[in-house]
């Protein structure tokens, strides 16, 4: 018998997350660069739901998130009733882990995955397992080669975090086709609205037509509601029916739900956010290679950076030279990636200060 109480087996072994910085010295004009959030701010629109939610605090949100899962059926061509909504998209991942894998269970990610996959997996007392990537990118035949008959969950992120390469959509069908039919594929597409690639797609179209694929997406990086904390998946009504009997009753709250109806409705909006990128993704990626960095082709709203192991100019030493002039990235040490930095594309101002401060850097 134990003097206190211990946490289940797994609990310990969790590396917990940790989010990006937003500190840097006293006096210093803040970039946060760190958290692949958007520059562009929320829609306008979303602002003012918020605003207009602040008289109803009082009463508990609809529970369902009805108003915001018609909403959301009726912009992708949905069954509302296929759709649920989650206190961000890494709550419906916790959720569809805690939902299908125990202890002696495996769920399997690739090599540079997204983190809460392997956090989730833990705290559920699963095992988590993991398939080598090949050049920074998901490996289908790897993955399927680590499926084993006790693996309940696949999780890609496609676009990947923090690596920001994808995988075409005829890959991500040849895994679905490769898995046993027990294994729930999860879909990670938090970054789909980004990319701008022909043999892409978020996989909607897999989701409707298998029995064991489920869709998650976030408002928290394009929509600009990080703040608010709101996701939505869309899967097989068996699979939304068992993450429904687990969630919290209310676990979307009712703010959260105005603003995601008032943001997906602002095309205006989205268009302006995607525009951003397509005009900084591919000139901070050729500016950056251009003083011999070496960047990771990326089609998501962030850039991971290499640097050379020498010292002074490794990623810790960027990380520092960068921070003191207040442009704070994002250290990947946790996700395998020591020597990289992850950057965030910030507003016009940020990404120019970026690029003037890793040339002076990079030459100093
Ligand atoms: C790949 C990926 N999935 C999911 C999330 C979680 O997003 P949220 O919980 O804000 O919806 C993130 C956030 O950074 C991410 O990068």
């Amino acid at each position: 018998m134990s003097a206190r109480p211990v946490p289940r087996p797994g609990v310990l072994a969790i590396e917990a997350y940790v989010p990006g910085k937003s500190k840097a010295p006293a006096g210093v004009k803040v970039h946060k660069l760190s958290s692949n959030e958007t520059p562009l701010g929320p829609s306008p629109k979303a602002m003012e739901a918020v605003r207009a939610n602040a008289e109803t605090l009082a009463l508990y949100p609809d529970g369902t998130a009805g108003a915001l899962r018609e909403a959301i059926a009726a912009k992708y061509g949905l069954d509302p009733a296929r759709i649920l909504c989650g206190a961000g998209s890494d709550e419906l991942l916790a959720l569809l882990t805690s939902a299908y894998i125990g202890p002696g269970d495996e769920g399997l990610f690739s090599q540079h995955g997204f983190l809460v996959y392997r956090i989730a997996i833990l705290a559920a007392g699963g095992t988590p397992v993991v398939a080598p990537e090949r050049d920074l990118t998901a490996d289908v035949d790897a993955i399927l080669a680590a499926v084993t008959e006790r693996t309940k969950i696949v999780f890609l992120a496609n676009p990947n975090n923090p690596t920001g390469t994808y995988i075409p959509f005829d890959e991500v069908k040849r895994l679905h086709a490769g898995l046993p039919p027990h294994v729930l594929l999860v879909l990670d597409a938090a970054y789909a609205e980004y990319v701008r690639r022909n043999d892409y797609a978020s996989g909607l179209e897999l989701v409707a037509t298998s029995d064991n694929v489920v869709m998650t997406r976030t408002f928290s990086k394009i929509y600009g509601l990080a703040a608010l904390r709101l996701g939505w998946m869309v899967g097989p009504a068996h699979v939304i029916d068992a993450v429904n009997r687990i969630r919290g009753p209310f676990n979307v709250n009712a703010p959260a739900i105005a603003a995601g109806v008032a943001a997906i409705h602002d095309d205006a909006h989205l268009s302006a956010a995607l525009a951003h990128n397509d005009e900084w993704l591919p000139a901070l990626t050729r500016e950056i290679e251009a003083l011999g960095l070496k960047v990771t082709p990326s089609v998501g709203n962030f850039l991971l950076i290499h640097f050379p192991q020498e010292a002074g100019r490794t990623a810790a030493d960027a990380d520092a030279f960068l921070t003191g002039r207040g442009l704070v990235l994002r250290r990947v040490e946790a996700y395998g990636l020591p020597d990289a930095l992850r950057l965030t594309i910030g507003d016009a101002e940020a990404n120019r200060l970026v690029v003037e401060a890793l040339g002076l850097f990079m030459r100093a």
